[in-house]
């Protein structure tokens, strides 16, 4: 039997439901989803099994080709609140990874959403063909502040999501440089649309997709829990790093000659999100400078670390180098509208090099999101998070290697601000399979005691063998939330402990 099979033998009991029954024959599958509902004596509706019917729903109806099935268990949210979520069967979930760094500054801040309702009551809707405030003051906000930290002039323009404005940096690479081709580093991540996944180091993720002959070229990155060369950190004298340099020294390498290359750019997360993998201070130092003399363009993804994740509002602040193209996404409206940005070295974006067209989508300059993005760089400019980061960062970090010392299935922890990471492996450093699948799937289907009240987890999975837990809580977390964030992870890894040992 099918979803509408039940539902067709469900009595209609009030008017609305006689005429919806006649509708039905018509226009069966909506006429029974709202039979679902049944009068109550208040003459509101109330649900009638609804969780169940939601998941036969999601059986039925939905494809399953998104992330969502990664998970046995998912979670059907309702509500959410600062760093905490709730299901539709009333469970409260701490929220450790706040949408994969989608919304830094908590959910439901008030500031922002403030703004943003303000803008639904204001301008909800406005052509793209046409300016708004809001798009030219966060424009304003984002070239001063990188101009600030770089002394580079650069321009910006939106788009949708964090594919997409991959995708025009690409282009701005294409038309400036005349190549196609770019490197990227392994285990970067840079979206699932057909142009970004031929910069994806998964190749699980292109397989079923036929051939992408501009791949990218990808160099070894510097995931020291887990070295490509089998290293060691205290001797390796950054082996990946000079082994990327050494690369275009020498024209049988297949990379460049003394004068020229294929590759018009390199792209980099300066922190991967796959691992939240913090690659060590020096590492970028020791060869960008070496690519942008051969006039290969840094493009630096900070769509996942940059807004203050790491405790510089960019990541690549940390690692001295200036990118000559950056994109942000995700917590660039604090999760609140799918609008993201690129920014680009003035003189690559010159109005007479990327003219009208270049770069479009419908809804590229939502002035939902631009309001979101504006009042999300208010709010964030306004805090103090180059200190405060960091020693709540620090604070966690603490923690982490106190969880470290008494569980020995934890190989490593790491962390930069409140981009953490967690690495399940063996004493010789050999992952744990599938072990943070697992963790997540404990945290998220248990109910843990903290203070006297019963919570469960919500974890972000990672690491090239699904062996790393990355903790990205909100950036005004307490430090009594993140006792409390230990505390069930604590519950967590006792759990895990038991599985592991069988
Ligand atoms: C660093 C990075 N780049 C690009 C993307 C792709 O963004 P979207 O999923 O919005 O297309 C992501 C998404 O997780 C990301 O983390």
């Amino acid at each position: 039997m099918n979803i509408w099979d039940e539902t067709e033998s469900l009595v209609v009991e009030n008017s609305i439901g006689n005429q919806l029954g006649e509708m039905q024959k018509a226009v069966q599958p909506t006429i029974s989803l709202t039979q679902r509902f049944k009068p109550k004596s208040s003459g509101q509706y109330e649900t009638v099994g609804e969780v169940d019917f939601l998941r036969r729903i999601d059986r039925e109806c939905l494809s399953w080709g998104d992330t969502v099935h990664y998970q046995e268990n998912p979670i059907i949210v309702n509500s959410c609140q600062g760093g905490i979520v709730s299901d539709v069967d009333g469970r409260t979930y701490v929220d450790t990874g706040m949408w994969h760094s989608s919304c830094n500054f908590g959910y439901r801040n008030p500031a922002i959403e403030s703004e943003v309702s303000q803008q639904l009551l204001k301008l909800p809707q406005a052509n793209g063909d046409f300016l708004h405030r809001e798009k030219l003051l966060v424009a304003k906000m984002v070239v001063d502040a990188i101009y600030e930290r770089t002394g580079v002039k650069g321009r910006v323009s939106f788009n949708v999501g964090g594919s997409l404005v991959v995708e025009d940096a690409l282009k701005i690479v294409r038309k400036n440089t005349g190549k196609n081709r770019v490197a990227v580093m392994m285990g970067g991540y840079h979206g699932r649309s057909l142009g970004t996944l031929a910069l994806s180091s998964s190749h699980r993720y292109r397989q079923f997709y036929n051939e992408f002959p501009e791949r990218a070229v990808m160099f070894p990155f510097a995931n020291c829990a887990q070295c490509f060369y089998e290293k060691e950190r205290e001797t390796c004298e950054l082996y990946c790093a000079q082994t990327i340099r050494k690369s275009f020294s020498n024209e049988f390498y297949g990379l460049a000659s003394k004068t020229s290359t294929e590759l018009g750019a390199l792209v980099i997360e300066p922190c991967q999100g796959r691992g939240y993998t913090i690659p060590p201070q020096d590492f970028y130092r020791s060869f960008i400078p070496d690519l942008q003399e051969r006039g290969i363009l840094i493009l630096d993804d900070e769509i996942q670390v940059g807004m203050y994740r790491t405790g510089k509002l960019f990541a690549f602040e940390h690692y001295g180098f200036v990118p000559d193209i950056m994109t942000l996404s995700k917590s660039f409206t604090n999760g609140l509208n799918p609008v993201s940005l690129v920014w680009a070295r003035a003189d690559l974006v010159r109005t007479e090099n990327f003219t009208p067209g270049h770069a479009h989508s419908n809804f590229a300059n939502h002035p939902l999101g631009t309001a979101a993005a504006l009042a999300t760089w208010r709010y964030m400019l306004a805090q103090d998070y180059e200190t405060s980061v960091p020693a709540k960062g620090t604070y966690f970090l603490g923690k982490l290697q106190q969880l470290q010392a008494r569980y020995p299935f934890v190989y490593a922890v790491d962390g930069l601000g409140l981009l953490l990471n967690l690495v399940f492996a063996d004493a010789h450093g050999t992952p744990y399979e599938g072990s943070a699948k697992l963790a997540a799937a404990i945290a998220q289907d248990n109910d843990f005691l903290w203070a006297g009240e019963s919570w469960r987890m919500i974890l972000q999975t990672g690491g090239y063998n699904l062996n790393v837990l990355k903790f990205a809580p909100h950036l005004d977390i307490s430090y009594e939330e993140i006792d409390r964030m230990i505390g069930i992870l604590d519950q967590v890894l006792q759990k895990l402990g038991v599985e592991v040992s069988k």
